[in-house]
């Protein structure tokens, strides 16, 4: 598939997918929720690839659904098009780390598809919120309910109902983020990052973040219990054998293709 509103660029075992409609500040359009579900679910099938990073431009990560796109839908054209959910959710099946780094605005639907990925880093120009109120429609893609999760529901009120937006200090504050660096030093800090998880065994990976998203879904009791068969699974992988036994002999693991 060609895309035509994201940019595509491989570091070694790393794939960063960018959003790329700088004149409408990546304003979120059916093309392009399309175009990242293709390159998602690629990415994600490519054995090649150990984590997959999601950006934007210096100026905005995503500044919402397309306004201009939606205004004259109807409640009919919604709910029979199944609207968002149709192609907002790919990134929520794949399996392998996803990290968002966040420059400039994530707002609305841009601050939702951030959430859906498994951390943030973000630039110290990163400006987050769900202002949807102010155009007179509900957050639509997870953002009354992953908000609250992530941050508690005092905070996500706040930027819910008043449609205020918080810089990157304030989102590291309150755990919307997991670090926040200079706008310089963001795609550095991203690429480390996701090099550094390439570098891990993938089948592990993928069984951690199966086991923290089941914690979003279940009671503390089967959270565990689920963990638990993960961490007996692990004993089923080579990269368990691999870890293990060059922590003895002292030396470093090979985990390339485990
Ligand atoms: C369509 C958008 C857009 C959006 C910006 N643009 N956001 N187009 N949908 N969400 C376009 C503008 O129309 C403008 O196009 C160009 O991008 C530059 O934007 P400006 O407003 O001129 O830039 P600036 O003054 O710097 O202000 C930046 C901004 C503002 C604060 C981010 O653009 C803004 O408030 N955008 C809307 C944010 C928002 O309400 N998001 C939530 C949307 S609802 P032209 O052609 O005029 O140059 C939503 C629902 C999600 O996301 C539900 C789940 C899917």
């Amino acid at each position: 598939m060609q895309y035509e509103d994201l940019i595509i660029e491989i570091h070694d075992k790393v794939a960063l997918i960018r959003l790329n409609r700088p004149k409408a500040l990546n304003a979120l359009n059916e093309r392009m929720m399309n175009e990242l579900g293709d390159a998602l679910y690629k990415f994600d099938a490519d054995a090649n690839i150990g984590c997959i990073i999601l950006t934007g431009s210096e100026k905005a990560f995503a500044a919402g659904a397309d306004i201009a796109a939606m205004a004259d839908y109807t409640y009919p054209d919604t709910y029979k098009d199944n609207y968002i959910t149709r192609n907002w959710e790919h990134i929520l099946r794949v399996r392998k780390p996803v990290i968002g780094a966040v420059a400039g605005y994530a707002l609305g639907g841009g601050c939702e598809l951030a959430m859906m990925c498994d951390f943030i880093i973000a630039s110290d120009n990163a400006k987050f919120g769900q202002p949807e109120i102010k155009v007179g429609v509900t957050p639509g893609a997870g953002g009354t309910q992953r908000l609250p999760r992530t941050i508690g529901k005092a905070k996500a009120m706040d930027l819910l109902l008043t449609a205020r937006t918080i810089d990157a200090a304030e989102a590291e504050r309150i755990g919307l983020v997991s670090r926040v660096v200079p706008a310089d030093k963001l795609m550095d800090e991203a690429l480390s990052a996701a090099a550094t998880i390439a570098a891990m065994p993938t089948s592990v990976a993928m069984l951690i973040k199966d086991a923290v998203n089941r914690a979003f879904e279940t009671t503390l009791t089967e959270g565990v219990a689920y963990e638990r068969r993960l961490f007996h699974a692990a004993f089923g992988t080579p990269a368990q054998k691999e870890g293990m036994h060059a922590f003895l002999e002292k030396r470093l693991p090979k985990f390339e293709g485990l």
